[in-house]
């Protein structure tokens, strides 16, 4: 049968998925927008192959076996797609980041919409990008925004098959960077997958969404309107909205009480107040972040050069800051490459 390789971008969201209302579908108890990011993208190649007895997922250029934790996932979302099909083969799997792990960007977004993507190539299935989006979503909720391109509203519903993500504006609508500052090359505390589930936990969760419509149609607007101010305004507003919600949620660890969350390092709170300063100072950058330490600075492509020299000055302020710095543009979606490409 056909190989097939399919190409996804990782993306950062300014309205946040953060909670669900069906953990087992990935419904989201909230709509959300965000935008593909340039140079955090997966590549993966699918061929199902009647000699197989299992699914064979190997991971990077050098072909490494990939865990059993993430074996299982591939596989269990290959069998939605082999069911979709109506096939039982199964299929060899390469899958390959741009990004390195603990860059500070998930891979599971790019990852689990490239597998899609190349899998449905490789049967054959002849799915419109509504229907991609779905099925990306039942792997990983985040890559169903990653289907699309561009800048991407992902629409909440009760109903799985209007759960999917739909452009809002192409890449080049806007020239807006995202400058993301990996602080930390150590595993998160908490998997965005438990973070979800504690959301309703927080006294504060039904103030959140009640907030959110308005949000929304703030930064949907803005992003048409290429009306920076509102929009980082939101923006900022809406990451630190998740934080107090995950700072907020009660839980047992090691059987240890622990008030909430706290998913920020030292210095993410130290970049947070930077850029604070940095707006006083007339630059024109405002903050995002999602369940982990890692900043992200959202400004106009004219500010770049400047705020990487504060970021670098900010950074040399101590030699144990080993910042990971990577710039992002607004990039494409979901796409297969054709053969000679691959
Ligand atoms: O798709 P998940 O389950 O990894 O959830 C992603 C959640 C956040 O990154 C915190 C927010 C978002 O919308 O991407």
């Amino acid at each position: 049968m056909r190989k097939s390789t399919a190409v996804a971008h990782a993306n950062l969201a300014f309205v946040k998925y953060w909670g669900k209302i069906d953990h087992a579908l990935n419904l989201p108890a909230n709509n959300s927008i965000s935008m593909n990011l340039s140079n955090a993208k997966t590549t993966t190649s699918v061929q199902f192959d009647e000699s197989l007895f299992g699914d064979e997922i190997l991971i990077g250029s050098e072909g490494r076996p990939a865990n059993p934790s993430f074996s299982s996932r591939v596989s269990n979302h290959l069998d939605r797609i082999r069911k979709e099909a109506n096939v039982t083969l199964h299929a060899h799997v390469w899958t390959e980041n741009s990004f390195a792990t603990g860059v500070g960007i998930a891979s599971s977004a790019s990852g689990f919409a490239a597998l899609t993507m190349a899998a449905c190539h490789a049967l054959e299935l002849d799915l419109s990008e509504k229907e991609l989006s779905i099925l990306a979503r039942k792997g990983s909720g985040s890559a169903c925004r990653s289907i699309p391109s561009g800048f991407v509203e992902w629409f909440a519903s009760e109903k799985s098959e209007e759960s999917f993500a739909r452009q809002i504006a192409k890449p080049d609508h806007w020239d807006i960077l995202d400058i993301t500052i990996a602080v930390s090359q150590s595993e998160k505390k908490m998997s965005s997958s438990a973070g979800h589930k504690l959301t309703t936990i927080s006294p504060f969760f039904p103030t959140r969404l009640a907030t959110l419509p308005e949000r929304l149609n703030l930064i949907r607007r803005a992003i048409l309107d290429r009306d920076f101010e509102t929009f980082g305004q939101e923006v900022e507003t809406e990451a630190i909205s998740l934080h107090l919600i995950a700072m907020s949620s009660p839980h047992k660890d090691s059987d240890a009480w622990l008030s909430g969350v706290y998913y920020w390092m030292p210095d993410t709170l130290e970049l947070l107040i930077a850029t604070q300063d940095w707006r006083k100072d007339g630059l024109q950058v405002y903050f995002t972040l999602d369940a982990g330490p890692t900043v992200h600075l959202i400004c106009p492509d004219s500010e770049k050069d400047q705020l990487l020299d504060a970021v670098s000055s900010l950074q040399s302020q101590r030699s144990e800051r080993l910042w990971n710095v990577m710039v992002n543009r607004p990039a494409e979606g979901a796409y297969i490459m054709n053969q000679e490409e691959a």
